[in-house]
């Protein structure tokens, strides 16, 4: 294991200002989101999910995304990264084109549960809702991903079948995904299931449109990924700091950590274009607005060299003898 041929470089899907802010009790104010935003792309984050088209009575933290979304076209951030949003829809879809966003994301549980308390729908309803989407995205050429959530285990349901989440996979291939995430919604799974997920659906995802998206909540999300890129996964979601988690899935917390990831795959000569110092400062600085410590190992490592006065005010020059 982990001899396989093993890439040099990796995609990264950074959905810290999305999955990352969703869920948390402190709003950010929208100057605060877009100066993040710019950490991330100073970092070297090339593609970032900005926001979420969604109802604001559902996702409050998100309330801003039209404004959010509209200074992703402005400087600093214009044509530095690719920015993206959830759309649940097409009343969300037409104002992420409106706002002018690269890209949009659909996303279907693989529990009827789970689409019920998330989209209000039963997944037969949210297929329609997001064939809508599709279609339309097609016309205008807008590039769109899909994420199959509960894949590894679903809050209301318990366990998922492999064929539900390869179902819902397929559906949205066909659909005109360019990228199907899996998600690990819940942080549930672990080495062995996920070797059996990826091995189900390159039956009906090409290889290189899987991505995995995993919640950390039991410590397992980077052992998922090492056998993922073993399994030939060249594409994974991660939140700055190690934020996030989904408000209608009952105890989940934040997405593997993109500075856990990234310092993961440099250790293993896997390059990502990230510059892990960089991006451990915008979660430092994150860590500012909301009060309270980022779940990120990485981050926690280095918060006393990155926060830590320089070293010229430390000890200041004294005069030289004559
Ligand atoms: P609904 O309330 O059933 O919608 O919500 P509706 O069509 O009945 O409309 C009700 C009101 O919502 C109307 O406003 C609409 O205009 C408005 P009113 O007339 O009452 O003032 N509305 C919208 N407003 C803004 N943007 C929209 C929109 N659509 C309707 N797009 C809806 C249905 C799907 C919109 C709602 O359930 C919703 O917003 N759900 C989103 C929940 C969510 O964002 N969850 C977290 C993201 S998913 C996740 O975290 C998992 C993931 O990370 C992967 C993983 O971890 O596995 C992706
Ligand atoms: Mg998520």
């Amino acid at each position: 294991m982990l001899y396989a041929a093993l890439p040099d470089r990796v995609r990264l899907m950074e959905v810290g200002p999305r999955d990352g802010l969703q869920n948390e009790k402190v709003v950010v104010d929208t100057r605060a989101k877009v100066a993040f935003l710019a950490d991330l792309v100073d970092a070297g984050l090339q593609r970032i999910e900005a926001t979420a088209f969604v109802n604001p009575r559902w996702i409050p933290p998100l309330a801003d995304h039209a404004e959010v979304a509209r200074a992703t076209q402005l400087p600093p951030l214009r044509g530095r990264a690719r920015f993206a949003a959830l759309t649940p829809n097409v009343k969300g879809y037409e104002g992420a084109r409106a706002a002018g966003l690269d890209e949009v994301a659909i996303f279907l549980a693989a529990s009827e549960s789970h689409n019920r308390k998330n989209v209000n729908a039963t997944s037969a309803e949210a297929l329609a809702r997001y064939a809508e989407v599709a279609a339309r995205a097609a016309a205008d050429g807008m590039p769109v991903r899909g994420y199959v959530s509960c894949a590894m285990g679903c809050p209301y349901e318990g366990d998922v079948p492999v064929a539900a989440v390869v179902d819902v996979a397929q559906r949205l291939v066909e659909m005109g995904c360019y990228e199907i995430s899996i998600g690990d919604t819940i942080g549930a799974g672990n080495p062995r299931q996920t070797v059996q997920l990826v091995r189900a659906l390159k039956g009906v995802v090409p290889l290189d449109r899987i991505a995995l998206h995993l919640h950390d909540t039991r410590g397992t999300a980077l052992a998922n990924i090492a056998v993922a890129l073993d399994e030939g996964v060249r594409s994974f979601d991660s939140a700055a700091g190690g934020l996030g988690g989904c408000p209608y899935a009952p105890g989940a917390s934040g997405n593997v950590a993109t500075e856990d990831l990234v310092s993961m795959l440099h250790g293993m000569g896997i390059a990502t274009g990230v510059d892990l110092h960089r991006l451990a400062r915008a979660s430092l600085r994150l860590e500012g607005i909301l009060g309270r410590p980022v779940p990120s190992r990485v981050v926690a490592a280095l918060r006393t060299s990155l926060t830590a006065p320089p070293a010229d005010l430390l000890s200041p020059a004294t005069p030289e003898s004559p």
